[in-house]
């Protein structure tokens, strides 16, 4: 006992060692709701509008957007999809892959499944800490990407954070410069508050598009249990009925 309780502390303290030992500021957890159809609405709405011109998400067609997110093929067409797509089209990009690889130099990759390779809290931290670094060609840096090509997009609604230093001395005299925060150096059009809403409606879309059939298993859940309580109902007073002449 007393041995599993010595393993469980030192566990704990080699935990504790490491989340100190990381650099710069702690990644923030994110809550997404795919039950919030109008959260992914909005999310939809964000990704078409500012991510779809260098990205796509190729296992995604708009006809499922209309019947998941409970949205009519008309609005889909005329708030999501460039008027050259059809209904039935893959969200592909405008670019060809070959430009973007040369003005960015890296390829923008295919967002289909992004949130399970990278999951919904590093995007989430990936989108909301972008810093102006002057040494980069896109004018800006990533907490959680470091040296990313990706440009900024979103900075008009969120405004252009920078970075605050701390500069520690080791006991051998070495200085070590980390980043102990951001803070805002210039307002954008939306608040903080506002900002890390519309990120989070991003990101539940984006969790979305990397497993749609997630929507039909809540709705189905819900229906399972339902089936269970009523048949437990059923189970019971069919129980009393046949015991009843036993006793
Ligand atoms: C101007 C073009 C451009 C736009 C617009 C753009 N991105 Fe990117 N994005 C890139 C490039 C280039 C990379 C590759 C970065 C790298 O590898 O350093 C990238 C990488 C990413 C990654 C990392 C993927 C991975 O797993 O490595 C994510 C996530 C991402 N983008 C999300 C978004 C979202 C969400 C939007 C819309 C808000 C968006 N991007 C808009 C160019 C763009």
């Amino acid at each position: 006992m007393s041995r599993l309780f010595t393993f469980l502390l030192a566990m704990l303290c080699f935990e504790l060692a490491l989340a100190a030992g990381g650099h710069g500021p702690a990644m923030q957890p994110v809550k997404i709701d795919l039950s919030d159809k109008l959260s992914l609405q909005r999310g939809a709405q964000v990704f078409v509008n500012y991510c779809v011109s260098c990205h796509s998400a190729s296992f995604m067609r708009y006809n499922r957007i209309a019947a998941d997110l409970d949205l009519s093929e008309e609005s889909v067409q005329t708030n999501l999809m460039f008027t050259t797509d059809k209904i039935g089209d893959a969200m592909e990009v405008a670019m060809r892959p070959s430009d973007a690889e040369s003005w960015f130099g890296a390829p923008p990759p295919d967002l289909s499944v992004v949130a399970r390779s990278r999951g919904p809290d590093w995007l989430y931290n990936f989108l909301i800490t972008f810093y102006v670094d002057e040494n980069k060609p896109t004018g800006v840096n990533n907490l959680f990407f470091k040296d990313t090509a990706m440009p900024h997009v979103l900075w008009e609604l969120q405004g252009l954070q920078r970075a605050v230093y701390h500069t520690e001395a080791a006991d051998d005299g070495n200085e070590t410069t980390t980043i102990e925060r951001l803070e805002l150096a210039q307002r954008g059009s939306l608040t903080e508050n506002e900002y890390k809403r519309l990120v989070r409606d991003l990101v539940g879309f984006l969790v979305y598009v990397g497993e749609p059939a997630k929507l039909v298993r809540h709705r189905l859940g819900f229906w399972v249990i339902v089936f269970l309580l009523v048949f437990l109902v059923a189970a019971y007073l069919m129980k009393r009925e046949y015991w009843k002449d036993v006793h």
